[in-house]
């Protein structure tokens, strides 16, 4: 599904990202760990062409396309949908009109009407993201996923700055659009979808069914192995440790 080849990436001066590969096949759910600054948010955001990312070397390859230099509204529209750790502001459009304006297959009517679910049906007519709570900012960010129905989904930090009350919910809702695949409008078919998920607490882990996991570390992809095998290696050791890692270097 997805494919990075030694890929280098700058941001401002710096070059960020020194040389990444990782691969996520059709279905599976990847986890992503790794130190603040390791380089997680930017690696999902040259994945989705967003931002002031500048791919420098190497290659994306998503569904066997080379989307490495593709805008990202064509990426979006090829099926990549991602939850930011910081969304922006965007003030003068309406939350209700964005969800039914990117919706796929005439979803947008389901998913609003499915709003409450998602405790978010008196956010609608609000400016996106303007005075949201970190809890209302994972909520609505979720909700524009759902109408977007994308087969790969980058989730960075789902969990982050989410109060105990609300990590229930987000939780179930990042499962719901992981696993329940369900068609909504004119499609027929059920999708497979694949995730790459950046977690620093391991909690989105009780709800997914996570396949593999990838550690980071000074922009560059450290190590791979069994999701709670390595969260279990990080809260005990810190990942101070990771230099003497004995599991399979990339
Ligand atoms: N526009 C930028 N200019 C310079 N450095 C940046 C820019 N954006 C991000 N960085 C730096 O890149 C590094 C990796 O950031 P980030 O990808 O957000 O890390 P993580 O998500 O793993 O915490 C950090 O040191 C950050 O300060
Ligand atoms: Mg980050």
């Amino acid at each position: 599904m997805l494919e990075i080849k030694d890929l280098h990436v700058k941001s401002g001066d710096r070059e960020i990202l020194k040389g990444v590969n990782l691969s996520v096949a059709d279905g599976q759910t990847c986890i992503l760990f790794g130190p603040n600054g390791s380089g997680k948010s930017t690696l999902l955001s040259a994945i989705m062409g967003y931002g002031t990312t500048e791919i420098t070397q190497g290659q994306i390859l998503f569904k066997g396309q080379d989307i490495t230099h593709m805008t990202v509204d064509e990426r979006a529209k090829l099926g990549i949908g991602m939850m930011m750790q910081r969304p922006p502001n965007i003030t003068g459009v309406k939350l209700g009109d964005l969800v039914r304006a990117t919706a796929k297959d005439n979803c947008g009517d389901d998913v609003i009407s499915e709003a409450r679910d998602f405790k978010m049906e008196s956010f609608l007519d609000r400016d996106i993201n303007v005075g949201f709570s970190g809890g209302e900012i994972k909520r609505s960010e979720l909700l524009q996923l759902a109408a977007q129905k994308p087969d790969f989904v980058l989730l960075d930090e789902p969990e982050s700055g989410v109060d105990l009350g609300n990590i229930d919910l987000i939780g179930k809702k990042v499962h719901d659009l992981l696993y329940d695949t369900k068609p909504c409008g004119g499609s027929k078919a059920n999708r497979s979808v694949s995730s790459l998920v950046i977690t620093h607490t391991g909690q989105i882990l009780n709800y997914i069914s996570a396949d593999t996991a990838y550690i980071m570390k000074e922009g560059r992809i450290w190590c791979t192995g069994r999701p709670m095998d390595l969260l279990k290696n990080i809260r005990e050791k810190g990942y101070g440790e990771c230099i003497k890692c004995r599991l399979v270097k990339m």
